[in-house]
């Protein structure tokens, strides 16, 4: 017998453990063990019926993700559920836990399907860029009808028991001990001669080609550019128009070409990337963490209020600090605005926003912050206030205190020296709007200390963010490789290109938007004002003025002003070309006697992105990201890099560095701009025919 399944009878029923922690995924060894354990309680005369049951936190989550794409080893998941599915016993699933993919699959084999009220199922493979393998497309149609099956298909998402039980997935809901409980269950099966159910013997009602084409049509949008969600639906249609046989032979068909297809490789690595960015080497598990139970905010603007809103949800008491009560009064009544908008669209109930609301206090001093375990400070973006407002949480707060600051720009090491505790200073670099956008750059100075970068990393987590730890410099990651890409879009309109010709090339490569309706959304202004400050400071290194400037000084800011690099129709977001801001391009154009040229939307692809890959390069060079994966995720939850493409430097080694390396080359020969400098790191890898992720 397999150590990770054992089996054992009790009373009249055999059962099946599946051991295999964390979450008793589906590996090789769990299935020849299933088969093994099957053929144990098949012969066991004692054993009226069999069920099948996970150990520790969960029924099986899923087939073993790390298998796929190795040469694969009988039996197969498929066989496996086939096998159970012809046991000559009646056969009952109890699920606990989450019984996703493969496991739920399971649970389609067994003739009845008993769970835990707190248990999950669902069929999670659309977002690993697959889809359930192992007969689960056929099977769930012929459950719960192929409408219901190919939502929940190609949704993916885990379903509540009670809600599986209102679609006839489960059969029977109980609370307490799982396993007695569905011991009992099955006993009264057995005492009830129930008969069997073979899901793949039900017959599946037919639908009409129009109700596949227009769930297409529907996520078409949302969808663009997976390739899974699309043959799901294929898979699903085929369970209504061929028998059994045939049907999983089309779901084996499509199953490998996505398995095969770069879509599901980058998809599999975010899986994986996503639990790891929050692993930092060098810190290990076992570091203490403080305990944060309330938290600090100076600045109750649109960006202190947005931080506010995510430690409140998560149930964890704020104080606010502003200078003004004016602006105390505005910054709490937005946050309420936000909530109410959210229980509006029924996301939330009126108690919970009380909740919510009942967990903010405020204060116009600072001496008020002296009891809270962390201060996140999100004033005005200048380095002489920054200091000074450090200068007084040093003086204010308990000692253990974590201060940190919600700079975008400024060094973390230059505000930390303005307190005696730099070991106590951290960045929490959220992303606009605070309360929605998922990713949280943690910037660590020189002097954080492990404790403090384990408790913030960890406190990520506990308020849904994707914490990324990062190191000083300007921009951090996401941002220093943005303004990188930014830059090459102006000067390619500057060399002929349209702002609409540079922003299609981009939404098409899968992006949300492209960089110049991205300015439009974020304002002209900001960075109009970043540029007139250096302009004054620092005349001599100062950016020249452009027509992006001359576009700020006419108040042309953006979207919400109604017009920036596009124009805007009233309350419509869509960007349409603006006559006003060719004019502006024609005339700097002309004041700087460029000459233009046709520019090929190839030319526009690759400077958009090779400069990201080389700038993302000497990120990983200078160790401001630890991790190559580190920077696929800054850009996936910051930017919405297509995660069909797995991440800029992800992506970068499915094209090849080689490849990469010796376009930057040539831009770094053509223009001489050190941003074309080629990293050395990037140089080596191509040279040795490497990878990123071989790192
Ligand atoms: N195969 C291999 N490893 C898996 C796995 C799977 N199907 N599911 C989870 N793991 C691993 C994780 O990588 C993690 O490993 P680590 O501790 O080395 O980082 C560990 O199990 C725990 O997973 P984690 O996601 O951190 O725990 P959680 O409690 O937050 O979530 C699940 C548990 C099961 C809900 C979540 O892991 C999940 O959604 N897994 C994928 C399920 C899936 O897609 N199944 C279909 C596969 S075809």
């Amino acid at each position: 017998m397999s150590e990770v399944v054992s089996y054992e009878r009790d009373g009249d029923i055999g059962v099946i453990t599946v051991d295999n922690p964390p979450v008793n995924a589906l590996g090789h060894a769990v299935r020849q063990g299933i088969v093994d354990a099957l053929d144990k309680g098949l012969a066991d005369d004692g054993a009226k019926a069999l069920m099948i049951i996970g150990g520790g936190r969960t029924f099986p989550a899923g087939a073993d993700i790390r298998e796929f794409g190795k040469p694969p080893q009988e039996p197969s998941l498929p066989d496996v559920v086939q096998v159970l599915e012809n046991s000559d016993k009646l056969l009952i699933a109890a699920v606990h836990g989450t019984a996703l993919g493969g496991g739920m699959e399971i649970t389609l084999g067994c003739d009845y399907r008993v769970a835990l009220d707190s248990a999950k199922m669902g069929l999670p493979e659309v977002n690993l860029g697959l889809l359930p393998g192992a007969g689960g497309t056929q099977r769930l149609p012929r459950l719960i009808g192929a409408k219901a099956a190919m939502q929940a298909i190609v949704e993916g998402k885990p379903m509540k028991a009670a809600k599986l039980k209102d679609m006839g997935v489960i059969d029977e809901v109980v609370s307490g001990d799982l396993k007695a409980e569905a011991i009992a269950y099955a006993e009264k099966l057995v005492a009830d001669g129930a008969p069997r159910r073979k899901v793949s013997e039900l017959s599946v009602e037919k639908e009409s080609d129009n109700v596949f084409s227009e769930f297409e049509q529907s996520i078409a949008r949302k969808k663009r550019g997976f390739l899974a969600p699309f043959h799901c639906i294929k898979a699903v249609q085929a369970a209504t128009e061929l028998d059994f046989a045939a049907g999983m032979k089309r779901e084996r068909e499509l199953f490998t070409e996505l398995l095969n297809s770069p879509e599901s490789a980058a998809q599999r690595h975010v899986f994986f990337a996503e639990r790891e960015v929050g692993k930092v080497p060098g810190i290990s598990k076992e570091t203490p963490k403080r305990d944060i139970k309330q938290v600090g905010i100076i600045g109750a603007g649109t960006m202190g209020g947005g931080i506010a809103m995510n430690f409140l949800s998560a149930g964890i008491p704020v104080k606010m600090l502003e200078m003004k009560q004016e602006a105390l009064d505005k910054g709490v009544a937005l946050i309420r605005k936000n909530y109410e908008a959210t229980a509006k669209k029924g996301r939330m109930t009126s108690d919970q926003v009380e909740k919510c609301m009942s967990l903010i206090s405020t204060s116009l001093s600072y001496d008020d912050l002296s009891d809270v375990d962390l201060v996140i400070e999100a004033v005005f973006e200048n380095m002489k206030v920054k200091k000074q407002v450090f200068g007084e949480l040093d003086r204010v707060c308990k000692d253990g205190a974590i201060l940190a600051t919600n700079t975008s720009t400024l060094d973390v090491n230059e505000i930390a020296q303005s307190t005696n505790r730099p070991e106590d200073v951290i960045g929490m670099h959220f992303f606009s709007p605070a309360n929605v956008m998922k990713l949280l750059e943690n910037v660590r100075g020189e002097a954080t200390s492990d404790e403090v970068i384990a408790t913030v990393m960890d406190l990520s987590k506990r308020i849904g963010k994707v914490g990324v730890l990062v190191g000083v410099c300007n921009g951090f990651v996401g941002n220093r490789i943005l303004h990188k890409r930014q830059a090459q879009a102006v000067k390619l309109v500057n060399e002929g290109a349209t702002p609409s010709q540079v922003d299609k090339v981009l939404f098409d490569f899968g992006l949300p938007m492209g960089p110049f309706a991205m300015a439009d959304l974020a304002g002209l202004d900001v960075g109009w004002r970043i540029r007139e400050g250096l302009r004054e400071d620092d005349p001599e290194n100062a950016p020249e003025r452009d027509w992006m400037d001359a576009l700020a000084e006419q108040e042309r800011w953006g979207q919400k002003t109604g017009g920036g690099v596009f124009d805007y129709a009233e309350g419509d977001r869509t960007p349409r070309p603006s006559d006003t801001a060719m004019a502006e391009i024609e005339k700097y154009r002309k004041e700087k006697g460029i000459e233009t040229r046709e520019v090929s939307d190839q030319e526009i692809l690759e400077r958009c992105l090779y400069v990201m890959v080389n700038e993302g390069a000497k990120i990983l060079e200078e160790g401001i990201a630890m991790r190559p994966l580190d920077v696929d995720i800054v850009w996936i939850y910051g930017y919405g890099f297509p995660v069909y493409r797995g991440g800029l430097m992800f992506w970068a080694d499915q094209v090849g560095l080689d490849k990469i390396h010796a376009k930057v080359k040539q831009f770094y020969d053509e223009s001489g701009d050190p941003v074309w400098q080629p990293s050395a790191l990037l140089e080596k890898l191509a040279s040795e025919g490497r990878k990123f992720g071989d790192l």
